[in-house]
């Protein structure tokens, strides 16, 4: 039988590069031998991803994207279709659990460094990948057609629609009419199901093109590939992807599964934060919702949004708002260049990064929070000074990464 599966094997090998492949990104793939929890979101956010497009596929199977209908049929999909609830509550929750699992993927690397030399463009990738998850969130959040569905929609499109000169036509030409309407819920739904799912699922695969050609950073922060067996080649700090790291993902999956099924079996509405209960109204286009708030992961920046209140160089303080909230995402592609310390990780830089990230961490819960809640005086206050504080972690990188006391990294991986 093995020599039958043998000469199978050479027989797939003369054709198409299988083993070659296996050994180069698996069996031969050397990673650093000192990955610690935070090095679990990468492979868990892949397992999300797999959820999204299985899930998504049976939901498409039985929703109806047409206005008089979609709402409808969500209710059919919860209530009719043999398992759906639970096919509908693995999406939406791994809607949310996808922006856990990423936000926790870029925190490790703001961490540990993972966007300095050589990994810039791995983490522009990130970034292009980031944003595909933010628009394919956007879009499918429509898809239900409930109250939130489409006075969120509504407050995204008057934003198109507020750029001075084009804004008009540009909000028309992407509705497709000269309202949040059936055409849009079309052609959202298009966008949800097929060219957003096709560009992420490309940006993954050459996001994991890019980390094999430089190879895993850790947490020590140093390049494993510098020191190397002088026989062998091979990096001495470095162990075989599988199977040391592929069984420590599994143990990352059981652990996450566990949570993911209690999440969908006990709270698949998190108390309004995965689903919001006015979500469960259908769409009236005559009555706005007495509070509109994006999901969670969308809240900090609807605060920065908010946040700016008076007109500024003759352009309207909305115009601002929406630089701001653009801004707050976009910053992060600059870290790269931002970052002058000479250590790459936070083991070994000083008080003053540390400082800064926690700040900068306060300052997204605070926002965040702020998000949620409906303006007053006080919160807009509150929303100006953490978006200055936001801000400031990017924009005063250069000066207190340079001027830090950082710690000399080990030539060795430390553990
Ligand atoms: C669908 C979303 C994503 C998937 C499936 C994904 C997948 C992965 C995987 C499997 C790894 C290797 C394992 C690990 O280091 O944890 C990795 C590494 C990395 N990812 Fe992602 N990623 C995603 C989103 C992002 C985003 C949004 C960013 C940043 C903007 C990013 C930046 C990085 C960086 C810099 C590394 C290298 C880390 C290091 O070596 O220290 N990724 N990614």
């Amino acid at each position: 039988m093995s020599k039958r599966l043998a000469s199978m094997a050479d027989w797939i090998d003369a054709r198409f590069p299988m083993t070659s492949t296996w050994k180069a990104h698996l069996t031969e793939y050397y990673a650093p031998k000192n990955f610690n929890f935070w090095y679990y979101f990468g492979s868990l956010a892949v397992l999300v991803l797999v959820n999204q497009l299985l899930t998504g596929i049976f939901l498409t199977m039985n929703y109806k994207p047409d206005a008089s209908m979609a709402f409808a049929s969500v209710e059919y999909i919860m209530r009719d279709v043999d398992f759906g609830w639970l096919i509908r509550y693995m999406h939406s929750t791994g809607a949310s659990m996808f922006f856990v699992v990423v936000y926790l993927h870029m925190f490790r690397g703001m961490m540990y460094g993972s966007y300095r030399k050589p990994r810039e463009l791995l983490w522009l990738i990130g970034m292009g990948i980031f944003f595909v998850l933010m628009m394919l969130a956007f879009t499918g959040y429509i898809l239900p057609w409930g109250q939130m569905s489409y006075w969120g929609a509504q407050v995204i499109v008057s934003m198109i629609g507020a750029i001075p000169v084009i804004g008009e036509t540009l909000s028309n030409w992407i509705l497709g009419d000269f309202m949040l309407s059936d055409a849009a819920l079309n052609r959202f739904f298009a966008y949800h199901v097929v060219t957003l799912p096709v560009l992420l699922v490309a940006l993954v695969f050459i996001h994991i093109v890019a980390l094999h050609e430089v190879g895993s950073s850790n947490p020590d922060g140093i390049e494993i590939k510098a020191i190397k067996d002088p026989v062998t080649h091979i990096p001495l700090d470095g162990i075989p992807f599988h199977p040391y790291y592929t069984v420590k993902d599994i143990f990352g999956v059981v652990v996450f599964l566990i949570i993911f099924c209690g999440i969908i079996f006990f709270m698949p509405e998190m108390g309004g934060y995965f689903l919001e209960y006015n979500n469960f109204i259908p769409a009236n286009t005559l009555q706005t919702p007495d509070h509109i708030a994006p999901v969670w992961y969308f809240t900090p920046y609807y605060s920065m949004l908010r946040a700016v209140t008076v007109n500024f160089l003759w352009v309207d303080a909305k115009i601002w708002g929406i630089v701001l909230m653009g801004g707050s995402v976009a910053i992060f592609a600059l870290l790269p260049w931002l970052d002058r310390s000479p250590v790459k990780s936070i083991r070994y830089k000083g008080p003053y990064f540390k400082i800064a990230l926690t700040l900068f961490v306060i300052s997204v819960f605070v926002l965040g929070w702020l998000g949620t809640q409906s303006p007053t005086p006080l919160y807009t206050l509150l929303a100006q000074i953490f978006t200055v504080i936001y801000f400031a972690f990017f924009v005063l990188m250069p000066w207190y990464s340079k001027i830090d006391k950082t710690r000399p990294e080990p030539t060795r991986v430390t553990g």
